[in-house]
């Protein structure tokens, strides 16, 4: 059978390359700084959600001394509803150190030592913006890989197994040539014909080389491990509004889920349904907290959250609790996603974009 070529999968790419705004043009490299915020987005983000943000965040933060010198606010402000906020505590970290460091470190190693720079995204900076050497791999690149050398073993037992071959497509001169074009390829292969489902294989630039098409097993890997089930956890908060129908908010500790981010105050989540009354012995005020119809739902990687909501109006000449005070609209762009949810139900927000 056929070795998997190179220059096949270059020639390809070189003709049906996706147009993505963190790509530079054909032959030219990109921004370090576009790549690597591009590839801390993608980390746990959709391409076509990406592509929106991507320039909206560049267009507050338009290089690296301007997001290393962003207060915290503002860059949580700037990813609220991106979800996974540690990455954007990490990002700004970051950014801190690569400006002391007097620019970004060059090779996989070096960029791995930066916050929120694990092997996958040191490895895709380093072959991207410095064209090193190097295979990512992310699941499009696991899946490729997989499938052409026909892997049977189960993600994630067979990540090393299948990261040692998707290193050996360098030994084809043609990817040490183009390092960066070539892992592009594999991103765009596996985001297109090399799909999870229904694989568009009579159009692959690799399909003569690929072992699983020939043994019929393409949509069949890579096989994956059953994923252990998720727990659902309960929580009860509480909308309060003043008297000009600003929302009152505080900010999250600096570690852990949602760290750092604004929230509308609440109980803790846990798996036990909240009665009434225990939760309302949380409520933050003594006031006339009324339900909200309904409940918001959210899930999060190791749990999914039910919440139920209270509101009440502060009394025009009550003094404020600390914390932010915003405006609806102001609130619905700051919040993460899941305590947006919370607005919604309220009815005092439109939708996850309304502003
Ligand atoms: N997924 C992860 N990184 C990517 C990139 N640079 N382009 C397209 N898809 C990606």
């Amino acid at each position: 059978m056929k070795p998997p070529s190179a220059a096949d999968l270059l020639h390809w790419y070189d003709r049906h390359r996706r147009i993505l705004p963190w790509r530079a043009p054909p032959g030219e490299r990109a921004a370090p700084y576009h790549v690597w915020l591009s590839e801390i987005m993608l980390q746990q983000t959709t391409v076509a959600t990406v592509g929106p943000r991507f320039a909206r965040f560049l267009a507050r933060f338009p290089d690296l001394a301007a997001l290393a010198e962003a207060p915290w606010e503002d860059v949580a402000a700037e990813w609220a509803g991106l979800g996974y906020y540690a990455r954007a505590r990490n990002l700004h970290a970051a950014a801190r150190q690569i400006l002391a460091l007097g620019g970004f470190p060059e090779t996989r190693d070096g960029l791995a030592t930066l916050p929120g720079i694990g092997p996958y995204t040191a490895a895709a900076i380093a072959a991207i913006a410095f064209n090193a050497p190097v295979v990512p791999l992310d699941g499009n690149v696991e899946r490729v890989t997989a499938r052409i050398f026909a892997v049977e073993e189960a993600l994630p037992a067979a990540k090393p197994r299948l990261d040692a071959l998707a290193q050996g497509f360098l030994a084809d001169k043609a990817a040490r040539a183009r390092p960066g074009d070539f892992t592009q390829a594999l991103f765009d292969l596996g985001a297109g014909i090399c799909s999870p489902r229904k694989p568009t294989c009579a159009l692959c630039p690799w399909r003569r080389a690929c072992q699983a098409q020939k043994l019929g097993l393409t949509e069949a890997l890579p096989r994956k491990a059953p994923k252990p089930e998720r727990p659902t956890r309960h929580g009860v908060h509480f909308l309060l509004l003043d008297a000009e129908g600003q929302v009152w908010l505080r900010r999250r500790p600096p570690r852990g889920l949602l760290g750092g981010m604004l929230e509308i105050p609440g109980t803790s989540w846990r798996e036990a349904v909240w009665a009434e009354a225990e939760a309302l012995a949380q409520a933050p005020l003594a006031l006339d907290w009324q339900p909200a119809a309904g409940e918001a739902r959210h899930v999060f990687t190791h749990f999914a959250l039910t919440m139920r909501l209270y509101q009440a109006r502060l009394p025009k000449r009550a003094k404020r609790p600390e914390g932010e005070w915003l405006a609806p609209a102001e609130a619905a762009h700051a919040l993460p996603s899941v305590m947006r949810k919370l607005l919604v139900l309220a009815g005092i927000s439109g939708g996850p974009y309304s502003a």
